[in-house]
C-alpha cells in the first residue's frame, strides 16, 4: 500500500512541472510546433479531464462532470487526432488552469479518506495512474517545445555529472538461465496492466552494451555511410529512410552542430544519441554487428539480480532514484553523458538503464501471460496488435515518481521525436 504522503507529494510534483512547462503566454500555449504534437493547452487540459475521470468518477465517462459533455470531448486522445487539435474550440489557458486546480481540490479531499477505506488499494493505484498519466503528458510537451521554432524558451535546471571515458561500445555478459519478467502489484502497486503478471522466462546468454551508443558512434555510422548503404536497414526500413530523407538523427544539422530546445550547439559526442527512429537503430546495430535487445532481455539485464535470485526494485537496488543515481525528471534537457552513474549499475554492471534515453527494443507491444485491463482499458490493450516497438529505460525527461524496470513505452518504428536512443546486444 502506498502512503497518503507519497500519493500527495507526486500529484504536486507532476503539478509543478506541469505548470513549468505551461508557464507561457495564451499565444504559445495554442501554438501547434508541429501535426505530431498536441498544442500545449490541449494537454493542460487533457490531464485535469483524465485526472476527474479516474478519481472523480469512478472511470464513467457518462456520469456527468465539471466540464459540459460537449467541451470535455474535445480533450478525447481517440477521437481528435493531435494534427486536428489546434483547431478545436478547445478551453483558453485561463478556463484550463481553473478546471485543473478545481479537479485537484476535490482529488485531495478523496485523497484525505484514503487510510479508512476499504478499497484503498485500488483508490492509491488510480491516484498512481492519474500521477503517472500526468508525468507522461509532461514528457510529451517536452517532446513539442523540443519541436518549437524560434529562441528558447525553456533552460537547463540543473547540472549534470561527468562522464567516464572507455565505455562506449563495451559490453557485459548476462549468462543465461530464467528470471522473474513483469511484477505483481503485490510488489508494485502502481505498476499499470502491461507490466502484469510476474512471470518466469527462460533467456539464453547474451552481452548487452555497458551504456547506450553514443553520438561518436553515432557519427562514425553516419559518416561511413551506414545511411546510403542498403545492406544495413530492413526494406521498411530503407524504403522509409529514402522517402523520409533521413541521413542523420533527428536535429542533427548540416553544419555539425544539433538544435536542442532552440539551443544551437556542438553535438557532445560522449552523449547518448537521441532522436532516432526504430528503423535507424536497427540499421546501426547491423552495421555495428550487433541487434537490438528484446524487451526481455532489457529488462532482465536491467532489473535480475543473478546472485540473489530476485528482482531489484531499480537496476542499482532499492534506493529511491536520486541524481546520484541516474538523469531523469525533465529537468536537465538532455541525457547525460556516459559513465555518469557507475552507483546506478545493474548487476550485471549495465549503466543508464534508466533515465537519458528511451532505449528501442525489436519487440512488439504485446500482453503477458495472464494479462488483464487496468479501470484504463485503452491504455494498453487497443495498441497490442499495432505497428509498434516497445521502448525500455525511460529519458532524462521522465519522473522518477513513476519508472520502473518493468515499465513499458511503445511508438512506431518510423517516430524520432521522441527521446530515443540506442543499446546494442550482441549474441554469445
Ligand atoms: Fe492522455
Amino acid at each position: 500500500m502506498i502512503g497518503r504522503d507519497t500519493l500527495a507529494r507526486d500529484l504536486d510534483r507532476a503539478r509543478q512541472r506541469t505548470l513549468a512547462l505551461t508557464d507561457f503566454d495564451d499565444a504559445e500555449l495554442h501554438r501547434q510546433y508541429n501535426p505530431l504534437m498536441s498544442p500545449l493547452v490541449w494537454d493542460l487540459a487533457h490531464i485535469g479531464q483524465q485526472e476527474e475521470l479516474w478519481l472523480l468518477r469512478d472511470g464513467d465517462p457518462h456520469r456527468p462532470g465539471m466540464l459540459p459533455a460537449n467541451i470535455e470531448g474535445l480533450y478525447d486522445a481517440f477521437v481528435h487526432s493531435r494534427a486536428s487539435r489546434v483547431d478545436l474550440p478547445l478551453l483558453s489557458p485561463a478556463q484550463s488552469r481553473a478546471y485543473c486546480n478545481s479537479v485537484r481540490a476535490a482529488a485531495l479531499d478523496i485523497l484525505d479518506t484514503l487510510p479508512e477505506r476499504d478499497d484503498d488499494a485500488e483508490v492509491a493505484f488510480r491516484f498512481g495512474l492519474v500521477i503517472s498519466h500526468e508525468n507522461q503528458h509532461d514528457e510529451t510537451m517536452l517532446q513539442a517545445l523540443n519541436l518549437r521554432s524560434g529562441a528558447p524558451i525553456l533552460a537547463q535546471r540543473n547540472a549534470l555529472p561527468d562522464g567516464r571515458p572507455g565505455l562506449a561500445g563495451t559490453s557485459v555478459l548476462v549468462a543465461g538461465g530464467a528470471f522473474v519478467l513483469g511484477v505483481d502489484g503485490r510488489d508494485e502497486p502502481l505498476s499499470l496492466d502491461n507490466e502484469r503478471p510476474a512471470h518466469l522466462v527462460d533467456v539464453p546468454a547474451f552481452r548487452i552494451g555497458r551504456v547506450p551508443v553514443t553520438n561518436s558512434e553515432w557519427r562514425e555510422f553516419v559518416d561511413g555511410g551506414g545511411y546510403v548503404q542498403q545492406r544495413w536497414w530492413s526494406p521498411r526500413g530503407w524504403e522509409h529512410r529514402v522517402q523520409a530523407g533521413l541521413s542523420a538523427p533527428e536535429f542533427w544539422n548540416r553544419e555539425g552542430t544539433r538544435t536542442r530546445f532552440g539551443h544551437v550547439e556542438a553535438i557532445p559526442g560522449d552523449e547518448p544519441v537521441q532522436h532516432v527512429s526504430f528503423f535507424e537503430a536497427e540499421a546501426y546495430a547491423a552495421w555495428a554487428g550487433a541487434r537490438l535487445p528484446t524487451e526481455i532481455e532489457w529488462e532482465k539485464a536491467a532489473a535480475w539480480d543473478p546472485g540473489a535470485g530476485t528482482r531489484r526494485r531499480y537496476p542499482w537496488g532499492s534506493d529511491e532514484p536520486s541524481g546520484r543515481l541516474a538523469n531523469l525528471s525533465g529537468t536537465a534537457l538532455r541525457p547525460a553523458p556516459v559513465g555518469a552513474y557507475p552507483a546506478g549499475a545493474s548487476a550485471y554492471g549495465a549503466e543508464q538503464m534508466l533515465g537519458d534515453v528511451w532505449e528501442w527494443t525489436t519487440s512488439p507491444l504485446r500482453p503477458w501471460p495472464g494479462f488483464t485491463p487496468m479501470i484504463y482499458q485503452r491504455y494498453s490493450e487497443p495498441f497490442f496488435d499495432g505497428d509498434y516497438k516497445v521502448l525500455r529505460g525511460g529519458s532524462w525527461a521522465v519522473a522518477a515518481d513513476t519508472l520502473r524496470p518493468s515499465f513499458r513505452n511503445w511508438d512506431h518504428p518510423i517516430r524520432r521525436q521522441i527521446f530515443s536512443g540506442v543499446r546494442l546486444v550482441w549474441d554469445v
